[in-house]
């Protein structure tokens, strides 16, 4: 049995928890391969609603093996609260069902510090990021001074190595940003017991995942964050530190490009983006307020990991054909479509003018994406609540040709459409 890859379409926070949710039920192991508690995926089960961050979302079937792979930066304090949360709701957390690769690497309060004084620095240039630690815990594993997962399994040397990298970080903290400098034994002291923790989760995973493909498994590789936030791919530099899109699952978790069969891209029914950086269909109006809603409900567009209120604007398929192009996608899911329902218009943006001329492609040099304005084409709202509709046919006219308008524009199908936070939310195509 194949790989199936899930990326992120646009800006991140498209809902790639819930699908991945959706697609767990029919995988043998989840394996989420780049990013770290930077994401933030919602899964509602029944009237249970969990927040992830490092943990895959195939957690909550408790015959889904959980991988958290070599792509990613992990907070080991971090994923010790959120599998201990897990656990208080009753669910397994052993390490029979969920495994960290052993190349992955460590974020550490160096790293989270760091993060905070660049972002600071930087003033009103900072790219706002969640301050977790993710940039400079990547910039660490390229400069290969990094910390790996793998150093767990001796809890004495990892020590050691923690309090060397704390006095070498202080360096840059005290020299570079004038910031106050950590203390290494207290540093090596609070990362002492998450590790213990951990150790018992190392696995080999490149090798677990070939076996059970071999022996023909499904496994579902999870990404996190999106498209344009990709380090190589994104809109540099406000991007975020890995690769979101499909290279990353084969990097992430060393697996072949061969495996994977399907590359499922998500997408929300509108757009949002939370930091800095350019965005071209933004509505800073009260159409914008209204999509984002007002943060009462846990699907409200209010970051999972940092409660800072996203960005909203109109669909754009500029964006999504980029996203189709440089991840190969064999189809999409668009989430979120409700939240449309109630709009007299709706818009999409097709081309952008870009110095006087139409382009239908992002610009190469993406720092140019600020001087795009998009090329909306109009199309009729629908005023029905279709929360309740599981049958694409019995969507109101007007949803139905918003979808097929978007599957046109992108030249991807649109395979799965939710229409409401819950599993049973889901209209197949
Ligand atoms: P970092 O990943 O914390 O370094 O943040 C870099 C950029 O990526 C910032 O604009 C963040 O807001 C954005 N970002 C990181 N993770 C997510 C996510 O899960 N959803 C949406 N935006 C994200």
């Amino acid at each position: 049995m194949p790989a199936h890859v899930i990326v992120g379409a646009q800006w991140g926070d498209e809902g790639k928890g819930r699908v991945a949710d959706w697609y767990a039920a029919q995988s043998d192991i989840v394996a989420r391969f780049a990013g770290g508690d930077n994401a933030g995926h919602t899964v509602r089960v029944g009237d249970d609603t969990f927040k992830l961050h490092l943990v895959p979302s195939g957690v909550l079937y408790p015959d889904v093996i959980c991988v958290l792979g070599g792509g990613m930066v992990i907070n080991p304090v971090k994923l010790v609260e959120e599998l201990k949360g897990l656990a208080d709701r009753g669910i397994d957390i052993s390490p029979d069902r969920i495994k960290i690769a052993m190349n992955a690497h460590i974020i550490t309060p160096a790293h989270i510090a760091l993060d905070g004084a660049r972002e600071a620095q930087r003033g009103e240039k900072a790219i706002g990021t969640t301050k977790r630690g993710i940039g400079p815990a990547y910039t660490d594993k390229v400069a290969r001074v990094g910390l790996r997962t793998g150093m767990l399994a001796d809890l004495e040397d990892f020590a050691n190595r923690v309090k060397a990298h704390t006095v070498y970080s202080n360096r840059c903290l005290e020299a570079l940003y004038g910031a106050e400098p950590l203390d290494p034994d207290e540093t090596a002291t609070s990362l002492y017991a998450a590790a213990e923790f951990l150790k018992p989760y190392l696995t080999d995973v490149p090798l677990m995942l070939y076996e059970a493909l071999q022996e023909g498994q499904q496994v579902l590789c999870e990404g996190a964050q999106g498209t344009l936030l990709d380090i190589d791919h994104g809109n540099y530099p406000f991007v975020t530190s890995s690769t979101p899109t499909v290279g990353g699952a084969i990097t992430g978790l060393g697996i072949g490009p061969r495996h994977i069969e399907r590359v499922i891209g998500i997408a929300k029914a509108y757009s949002t983006r939370v930091g800095a950086g350019p965005f071209p269909t933004e509505l800073l109006d009260e159409q914008g307020d209204r999509l984002r809603g007002t943060g009462a409900n846990p699907w409200d567009e209010f970051g999972t990991t940092t409660g800072r209120p996203r960005r909203c604007g109109w669909l754009d398929t500029v964006v999504l054909r980029y996203a189709a192009r440089i991840s190969g996608l064999t189809e999409l899911v668009v989430t979120k479509l409700d939240i449309l329902s109630g709009f007299d218009t709706i818009k999409i943006a097709d081309a952008y003018t870009f110095r006087g001329k139409t382009i239908r492609e992002l610009p190469g040099d993406q720092g140019l994406l600020a001087e795009c304005a998009p090329d909306y084409q109009t199309t009729d709202g629908w005023q029905e609540d279709i929360m309740g509709v599981t049958d694409y046919e019995k969507l109101p006219a007007a949803a139905q040709s918003y979808v097929e308008k978007t599957e046109q524009a992108v030249g991807v199908p649109i395979k799965l459409i939710t229409v409401g936070p819950a599993r049973a939310q889901t209209i197949v195509r």
